[in-house]
């Protein structure tokens, strides 16, 4: 079989690990006996074969579950984030036991959620989108709580925000969302894709009911994530999507995606052991990159809050956790550290008087994102820019890196003089 590598230009350098993320080769060796040897349908419990799938799923479901906060019942495997996003949504908008018709969202969510929202707008639902800081250098995306107090009442039945957003890294705070959202009665959702085995996520301490994730922005496999429900919202109303066989307690029917469950529940594992050293490395690779691309780019600006100062002592070189340390029954930490303000790989920034789209076609080895990856083949302007006071001239000059797990300092410091070059051509150009 012809190596795919091949075919790849040796020189490209991936940067958009927001987008998705590679499949970690360790991930790729656990999920391969669970395609060639033990392919069995979970749901033929009549055969030993399907027996033995279905306890190997049981046993994924109790870990992630477990790595996530929640009980077993409470992970229900989709077919990743924008599935497990339409589930919470219309499952609890469209419950029939459902009375309250208003939703509280806010203008900077992906969109899986804009898209769902203006659904059940046309439906009859009352949809409020809180606008976010667009001051204060640390909390630029963050929602300003007072804007949710004067928002929900007794009739909000879902208030949906994200977590990590996927274009500025914004991470949200949540307690006292979480506290107004219970006092009110409303459910509370939250896309969490982007923050998933990047930062310390445990539904029960966020305390959100329900949240949403797709595994292949973690190192997993494409086509798999979830919808994971907090242990006390267990009697949550939700309405199935898709209808079928009954699985997962008829809240999701269809075939279980054996080897995208097992893909999942080794990758997170892997995520969770390595996040701290992880994300010193990655978070001193962004620090990196922002301060080459300022020393070749005057006036070059930080869309998004500033990051906290990096750990110190931490190699840069790659320094990936070794296969034999993996231990399928990692315990998480009860206490985590609190979230930083902004995802550690993430680093979004204008180039001035430049368009972001013809910066990268200059330089076409870089693999970057003008936006977010659902939108960059659409030529409107970033909403999560303009919804941070950017004109739409800085939005269309913006491009968005994604630093993950396998970048390296030499790559950062190769995409720095790529975009340096390119930036000095293209504004000779326009000049
Ligand atoms: C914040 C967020 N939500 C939802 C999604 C959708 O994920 P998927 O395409 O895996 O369904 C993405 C993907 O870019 C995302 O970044």
């Amino acid at each position: 079989m012809q190596s795919v590598k091949a075919i790849v230009l040796m020189d490209e350098i991936y940067l958009d690990n927001h987008a998705t993320t590679r499949t970690d080769p360790r991930v790729v060796d656990g999920i391969l006996p669970w395609m060639l040897d033990e392919f069995a349908n979970s749901g033929s419990t009549t055969h030993a074969p399907g027996r033995r799938v279905a306890a190997k799923l049981e046993e994924c479901r109790a870990n992630i579950a477990q790595l996530l906060g929640a009980e077993p019942e409470g992970v229900v495997f989709t077919s990743g984030a924008t599935e497990s996003v339409n589930l919470a949504i219309f499952g609890v908008a469209l419950h029939p036991r459902q009375k309250r018709r208003k939703i509280v969202s806010v203008v900077t969510e992906h969109w899986a959620s804009i898209d769902s929202l203006k659904k059940l707008e046309r439906l009859g639902f009352e949809v409020i989108r809180l606008g976010v800081e667009i001051h204060g250098p640390e909390s630029i995306g963050m929602l300003p709580i007072d804007e949710v107090e004067l928002a929900i009442d007794g009739d909000t039945a879902l208030v949906n925000v994200m977590l990590g957003n996927n274009e500025i890294g914004t991470l949200q705070p949540f307690s006292a969302l979480a506290a107004l959202c219970r006092q009110h009665g409303a459910v509370l959702h939250t896309d969490a894709t982007q923050a998933v085995g990047k930062v310390s996520v445990n539904i029960a301490e966020l305390g959100a009911d329900l949240l949403s994730f797709s595994s292949h922005k973690f190192y997993g496999p494409k086509g798999i994530g979830g919808l994971v429900i907090h242990p006390d919202s267990m009697s949550i109303p939700i309405l199935p999507q898709i209808l079928g066989g009954g699985q997962q307690q008829n809240l999701r029917s269809g075939t279980l995606n054996s080897v995208g469950i097992v893909g999942t529940e080794l990758a997170l594992t892997l995520a969770v052991e390595g996040m701290v050293e992880e994300n010193a490395r990655i978070s001193r690779l962004r620090e990196m990159l922002w301060s080459e691309l300022k020393k070749r780019i005057e006036g070059l600006q930080l869309n998004g809050p500033l990051w906290n100062p990096p750990i110190q002592g931490m190699s840069l070189e790659n320094s990936h956790p070794n296969p034999a340390s993996s231990s399928a029954h990692f315990v998480a930490d009860p206490h985590p550290a609190p979230l930083p303000a902004r995802l550690p790989g993430n680093l979004n920034v204008c180039f001035p008087k430049v368009d972001g789209q013809s910066l990268m076609l200059r330089a076409p080895q870089l693999a970057v994102s003008s936006g977010s990856a659902c939108t960059s083949s659409e030529p409107h302007p970033s909403h999560v820019l303009l919804a941070i006071g950017k004109s739409e001239d800085e939005a269309r000059g913006s491009l968005r890196f994604g630093i993950g797990r396998f970048n390296t300092e030499s790559e950062i410091l190769r995409a720095a003089d790529v975009l340096g070059d390119a930036y000095e051509e293209l504004s000779r150009f326009v000049a």
